[in-house]
């Protein structure tokens, strides 16, 4: 990300809240503070959000992102977006979304976190694989995963907005981010279960620039690891991954 930014400071990132990409947003955070990586041009656009939750309701996803990544960095807020799951017209709010991402010219890199059910955003088991931003119903295992940024289960909001698996598809390249043995199982039948709209993540089968990184416990399912740290030592100092 770091890379791009350089490269390409006025670069378009697809973002995603929860716990995974907390540590890159706080490297991120390091290299403006201690490196001057300057964050001044980039626009950013988030997968998700729940419905019925102001931004300024500190259980959004808008509220994370800007606690724990943008004001900490020199990123115009204006050119950061989460979907408005305030909105009153939320199916409208789901195509300005969509039109707001091609008026930017897309996004150049998008990070994914996933689900122990396999979604990503908040794209469900059984979401088109060709859906683009919608209003989502939230499986009872995602509430309950995510009960813990709330007072109770049961204030889980039931509905999300989120990017779709189309939508995400047209990134230019997508980096999916995994850690924790409660990953494991997603992570395999992700990368190498069939393609079905079961497992949302197989959908990155279809991106020829998907780079999965994930740690040794979610790696602990994978059949072909030993092949994958061959690949990667095969690859090494060739530049991009394909
Ligand atoms: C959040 C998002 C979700 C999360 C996933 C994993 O914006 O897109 O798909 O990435 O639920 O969440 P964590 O990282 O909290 O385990």
């Amino acid at each position: 990300m770091a890379g791009l930014v350089r490269a390409k400071p006025a670069c378009v990132l697809g973002l995603a809240s929860g716990e995974t990409p907390l540590p890159t947003y706080e490297e991120l955070i390091r290299l403006h503070r201690e490196e001057g990586l300057s964050f001044a041009m980039v626009s950013t656009f988030n997968l998700d959000e729940y419905v019925g939750l102001d931004q300024s309701d500190p259980r959004s996803y808008a509220a994370f992102m800007h606690d724990r990544f943008f004001r900490h960095i020199d990123i115009d807020t204006s050119s950061t977006h989460v979907p408005d799951g305030s909105a009153e017209d939320l199916d409208l709010a789901c195509a300005e979304y969509e039109s707001a991402i091609i008026a930017v010219g897309g996004i150049d890199l998008q990070i994914l976190g996933i689900g122990a059910d396999g979604h990503i955003g908040f794209n469900e088991p059984i979401s088109s694989l060709a859906s683009r931003t919608r209003v989502k119903v939230l499986t009872e295992q995602t509430r309950q995963e995510n009960a813990r940024y709330f007072a109770s289960p049961d204030d889980v909001p039931r509905l999300s907005l989120t990017m779709g698996i189309g939508t995400i598809l047209e990134a230019r390249a997508l980096v999916l981010l995994a850690t924790g043995e409660h990953k494991a199982d997603a992570v395999a039948r992700a990368i190498e279960g069939p393609l079905s709209a079961m497992v949302p993540a197989s959908a990155i089968q279809l991106h020829r620039r998907a780079i999965v990184i994930v740690d040794e416990p979610a790696a602990s399912r994978l059949a072909l690891s030993d092949y994958y740290r061959e690949v990667t030592a095969a690859k090494a100092g060739l530049g991009a991954i394909e």
